[in-house]
């Protein structure tokens, strides 16, 4: 199956260098070392790019099936393209083809000491599997939490909402040796202002973090929604931060109200 549609991406992009470095249900991801217009000289050394592509899916009416990839691309590199005009952390975007579900992006990524790429998720694993409970609950930890919770409050005080907030789709960069969040992954990113928007995205991650980082999860956590409640009081939010920031908080309540009723009914 994954063959036939490395066959359809190699008909798009015929002799680009692809490495698949991830399969979801609703995309392939691939690293290559050629970027779509800028020759080789150019780059720096051993500089890799990502390729996002969204194949056909043969159950769908084909007509069907192109305008939902169409739009899912359009969506994405929309989104990509106003979080790099806001200058918030994200992957640059190259280039969209987006009658083929192809979007080619900046490689924000590095590797693990164990290989595994940079990943919120992958990193606190790393830490939990490799170090000690201090270092699972050191400053560093903390700083990065509170720097993914203040990147949603950017995210959010500018009425966008990524829609799929779990600790994959945020990726650590590395800055002169200091961990560096950035989002990516906005498929499901979609524009609004409303508090009950921003509460489930914040109640997703949350649930994210519970699940799988379930022994530290409670300080992760409320790291996190104390860098959140910080982007709200920076001076370029002031007038509007505190009253957006209570709203949302009070929404929360009630969506993880809401998920615990559920998880009560089965
Ligand atoms: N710009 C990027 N830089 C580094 N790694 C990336 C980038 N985009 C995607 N990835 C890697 O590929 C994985 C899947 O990409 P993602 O956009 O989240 O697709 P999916 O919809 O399948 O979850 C990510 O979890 C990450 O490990
Ligand atoms: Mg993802």
């Amino acid at each position: 199956m994954t063959e036939k549609i490395i066959l359809q991406v190699q008909k798009h992009l015929p002799n680009i260098d692809l490495d698949i470095i991830s399969q979801g249900a609703e995309a392939l991801v691939f690293q290559t070392k050629t970027h779509p217009y800028c020759s080789n000289p150019y780059l720096k050394n051993n500089q890799k790019f990502i390729i996002k592509f969204r194949p056909s899916k043969p159950y769908r009416h084909p007509k069907i099936d192109f305008q939902i990839t169409k739009s899912r691309t359009i969506g994405e590199a929309k989104f990509i393209y106003k979080l790099n005009k806001l200058g918030l952390p994200s992957p640059s975007l190259i280039s969209c083809d987006f009658n083929n579900g192809i979007i080619w992006m900046e490689n924000l990524g590095i590797n693990l000491p164990n290989g595994n790429v940079s990943s919120f998720k992958n990193w606190l694993w790393y830490l939990e599997k490799n170090e000690s409970i201090e270092d699972c609950t050191s400053a560093e930890v903390e700083e990065v939490c509170f720097k993914v919770g203040q990147l949603i409050g950017k995210l959010h005080l500018n009425e966008m909402i990524h829609g799929d907030l779990t600790t994959s789709n945020i990726i650590l960069t590395d800055d002169s040796n200091k961990w560096d969040p950035a989002l990516i992954d906005f498929g499901l990113s979609t524009f609004s202002g409303l508090a009950e928007d921003k509460a489930v995205d914040l109640y997703v991650l949350e649930r994210a973090i519970t699940s799988t980082h379930s022994v530290f999860a409670e300080k992760y956590n409320s790291w996190l929604l104390e860098g959140y409640k910080s982007a709200h009081e920076l001076k370029e939010f002031k007038k509007i931060g505190k009253k957006k920031y209570d709203e949302t908080i009070k929404r929360l309540e009630d969506v993880r109200l809401r998920g615990r009723k559920r998880s009560m009914l089965g």
